[in-house]
Order: C-alpha cells, then structure tokens, then sequence
C-alpha cells in the first residue's frame, strides 16, 4: 500500500500543514509511501526563483526533521520531465470544464487580472504526480480532496478509453486538525502564503513569536467555554489546536479550561513544545546542504524508478512515445 502526498514551497511551513499533514507522513508513514516538495506547483502564482529554490530546500529539512522516513521523500521538479509527460497526457485526457469548476482555482483566480494557465492546470499536474507514483491513499486536508476527486476520475476514464495503467486512488481526510483556521481571522483557513502572517503559525518562528500570535488570537465575547465552531470559530479553533497537540477531545478540553487567557496559555505551550525539536533539527539540517543533498539525490532515483514503467505504458496506449 502507497500513500503519497506533498507539500507546495509557497511559503514556509505552517502549523496547519504540520499537524494536518506533515506530522502524519512521519508518524504513520511507511517506506513505501511517497512525501514530496511540489515546487512544480509553487510556479503557478507569481514567484521569486531564488525564493522558491531556498523554500524547496528548506521545507525538505522541515519534512526530514519532523520524522519524515528519508527514503519516502524527493523533490517534484527532480521528475520534471517525467511530470511534464504525463500532466500532457492527463491535459487531454481531462476537460476544461473540470479543471475550471476546482474551488482552488475560483478562489485563487478570483480578482486577479492575470491569472497562470498553470494555476488553472495545477490540479492536472496534481494528477500526474499521484497516478505517476501508483499511490493507493492520498492523505490530504478538506482544501485539497476535490484535487484527489479529479485523479480519480482522470484515472478512470484514462484506464477506460486506452487500456488499464493507473491505480484509482483514494482520498483520505484526517479527522482531526484537517482544517486549522488563520488566527486572527478565523473564516479562513492558516495559510502559508496569506498577506498577513500575524494569525499564521510558522513551524520555524521562534517560540516567543509563537506565543504572541497564539496571545493574540481572535476569539470572542461570549465568555461561553465550549466547543462550538459554527458560533465560536475562533475559540474551537483554539481548541482543536490544543486537541491536536495533546490527544485529547476539544469538547473536553473546553471543560478542563477556566478562561479564555488560561486556554491560550495553554495552546501556547503545547505548540511551542510541539515545534521545538523540529525547529533545532531543521537548523542542524539546513546546516549540513551536502547530507540533503544526498538525501534529495537518493529520492529522485528512487521515486524515478516506481514509476517508469507507468509513464511508458501510458505513452504507448494513448498513441505516442
Ligand atoms: P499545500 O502545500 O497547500 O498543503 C500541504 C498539506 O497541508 C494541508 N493543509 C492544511 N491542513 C490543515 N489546516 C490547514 N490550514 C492547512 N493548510 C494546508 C493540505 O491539505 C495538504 O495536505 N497541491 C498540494 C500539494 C500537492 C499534492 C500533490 C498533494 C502537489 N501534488 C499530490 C497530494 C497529492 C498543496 O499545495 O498542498
């Protein structure tokens, strides 16, 4: 069994890609599986290169020293040319009316006046990079299960028109932590790439930082302690946060708690003692490039290997190569 899933170097590491993904891959994550730096996909908004070399690099360490097995791990743009092969394919194997429904593209589309074709085939690519791989599971939060519905189906109709070579995969959504809201604006969700980082939680802020945005989250004036996130967004955020940190149910954790200051208090802790190992390894990581390099070099060979076979096969049934 093969899950696989990535990470977009869009920006530095956040808390919701932590402990909605990142922290999985490493805890339930096998050999087999596939965890991987989508840099591809970092190009399909305006981006800086140099910026987007050292956030690839730098969201690797993050991977590595969060536990991630370092066999599972590569780098997207290290299979660019067998990613650009296959997204072809998938490209005229999928609708323009398909990938112009994606909630993604619509709300990262929306108000701006020049818009990346690649944005609107991202998801495609999305596609490419799991059925490439042959993943079985796709472990991935709610903001990117319509992505996974739209391999399935591209695996579908591509095993049904030319012959049988994908695997049909399967999204998974985590049940807790699957959506960690911004701080200080709790309608949306924490974003790497959000214009004001002051509700966003880097993995790498140092922990006074953290516990300032933490101090400084928007909760409410209710002064109800309970687990209600359609009423009190703010404070169920808080406390799925802490949920997530601690093993415990938010629902039981509003009970356990006498003051919004006191639950703030707490989730700081928990997230500061949460980060810091992951904070000193990725340093240690960053400081030794030839170890990563190795590392990255050793999954590029690897992830090649699992999927030629499929490439190969997909080429020669839709008529090419
Ligand atoms: P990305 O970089 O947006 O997010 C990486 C992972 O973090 C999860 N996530 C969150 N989980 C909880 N709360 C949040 N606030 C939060 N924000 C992000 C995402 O659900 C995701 O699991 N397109 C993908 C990367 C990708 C990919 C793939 C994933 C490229 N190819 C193939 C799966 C399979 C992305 O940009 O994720």
């Amino acid at each position: 069994m093969t899950r696989l899933s990535a990470i977009t170097p869009s920006g530095h590491v956040q808390l919701g890609n932590y402990l909605g993904a990142v922290r999985r891959w490493a805890t339930q994550g096998t050999e087999q599986d596939v965890y991987f730096i989508s840099d591809l996909h970092g190009m399909t908004t305006p981006h800086n290169p140099q910026r987007l070399r050292s956030l690839t690099r730098e969201q690797l360490a993050v991977l590595l020293a969060a536990g991630v097995e370092p066999r599972s791990v590569f780098v997207q743009s290290d299979l660019v040319r067998e990613l650009g092969a296959l997204t072809w394919v998938l490209e005229c194997t999928c609708t323009y009316g398909e990938a112009a429904r994606m909630i993604q593209f619509r709300e990262k589309a929306a108000g701006q006046s020049s818009v990346r074709l690649g944005l609107l085939t991202y998801p495609v690519l999305m596609a490419a990079d799991i059925l490439l791989q042959g993943a079985d599971e796709v472990p991935v939060g709610e903001d990117q299960a319509q992505h996974v519905e739209l391999a399935r189906a591209l695996a579908r109709r591509f095993n049904g028109t030319y012959g049988e070579v994908f695997v049909v995969p399967n999204p998974v959504t985590p049940p807790s932590a699957a959506r960690v809201r911004d701080l200080s604006d709790p309608s949306r969700k924490m974003a790497k790439s959000a214009e004001d980082s002051a509700g966003v939680v880097f993995v790498l802020d140092p922990p006074e930082l953290v516990e300032r945005k933490v101090r400084r989250a928007v909760t409410d004036n209710l002064g109800q302690l309970r687990y209600a996130p359609q009423t009190q967004p703010g404070l169920a955020n808080l406390l799925e946060i802490l949920a997530a940190c601690t093993g415990k149910a938010p629902a039981e954790l509003a009970d356990s708690v006498g003051s919004y200051a006191e639950l703030k208090n707490a989730v700081a802790e928990a997230v500061v003692e949460e980060l810091r190992p992951i904070r000193a390894a990725t340093m240690a990581l960053l400081d030794d490039p030839a170890e990563l390099d190795r590392i990255r070099a050793a999954g590029a060979v690897r992830a090649r290997e699992r999927s030629q076979h499929r490439l190969a096969a997909a080429l020669r049934l839709s008529g090419i190569g």
